[in-house]
């Protein structure tokens, strides 16, 4: 079949950038969608042309790497599917396809379709982890864990830090990754000791990077590959603002403890 690509081309972060159409005659329904930006980018080697920079690790939907707009759309217009688990049969001969990079303060463009996700890392980074400090590990049965919250916490740790949530928000808002990795590890025994410092840091990061604040419009979700629910945003605003509550100064009638 016939596709006809429409890519935003832009050399880097400091350069504008434009939309540069593409013929691609010749695409088979089995290639995925990444192996059809592959046989475009080896067209445009040939030609002598500059590769359109694309981000991809795994090609599985597990790294969360891949992702950008595709007619509008994060990842595309398949549910729960990332853009490298997209197949070429989801689409019609002689289709228009226009490529984005996605478009957010905190992802700033770093070549044509890829974006730089460090502000996700910087969220992470701040609260989003257990320590661990010594000790040999324990057996995997010896602190136990309700079901309901077990299987809460994977539907959670499923994220992938993606951004196609806050691609996909009107405010640029990330309160639905920072929401996952928040509950995550909120709803098992093992994060508990910093829950508190673990949500105030986070959601402190995720303003100063940038990001907007969640309005309930339900994009998020509606885009996120690994489905994660919208009611990860509401745990993340109860633990921060417990959070927040026992944080204040003892002046105010608050503190810690
Ligand atoms: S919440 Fe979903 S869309 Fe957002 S980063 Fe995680 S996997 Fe990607
Ligand atoms: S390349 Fe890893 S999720 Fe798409």
């Amino acid at each position: 079949m016939k596709i006809t690509l429409h890519v935003w081309r832009q050399k880097n972060g400091n350069s504008s950038g434009r939309m540069a159409r593409y013929e691609l005659p010749g695409v088979s329904e089995d290639m995925s969608f990444l192996e059809m930006l592959d046989v475009l980018n080896e067209g445009l080697i040939e030609k002598g042309e500059d590769p359109v920079a694309f981000e991809h690790d795994c090609r599985e939907g597990i790294c969360g790497s891949c992702g950008f707009m595709i007619n509008g759309v994060a990842h595309g217009p398949m549910p729960a599917t990332t853009v490298c688990q997209l197949h070429m049969r989801h689409f019609k001969d002689g289709d228009e396809l226009y490529l984005e990079p996605w478009r957010a303060k905190a992802f700033p463009v770093v070549k044509d379709l890829m974006v730089d996700r460090g502000s996700l890392d910087r969220i992470i980074s701040s609260g989003g982890f257990i320590s661990v400090n010594t000790g040999s590990p324990q057996d995997a049965n010896v602190i136990l864990v309700p079901k309901q919250d077990s299987d809460l916490a994977m539907d959670a740790a499923a994220c992938i830090g993606c951004g196609a949530c806050v691609a996909a928000c009107p405010n640029a808002s990330a309160s639905l990754f920072t929401g996952a990795k928040i509950s995550h590890l909120g709803l098992l025994p093992q994060g508990q000791p910093e829950r508190d410092r673990r949500a105030l840091n986070m959601v402190r990061t995720m303003n100063l990077e940038e990001f907007g604040s969640c309005t309930n419009i339900g994009e998020c979700e509606a885009v996120c590959p690994k489905r994660i629910p919208i009611e990860m945003i509401a745990r993340m605003h109860r633990d921060y603002i417990k959070a927040a509550w026992t944080d204040r100064p003892a002046s105010t009638g608050g503190g810690v403890g």
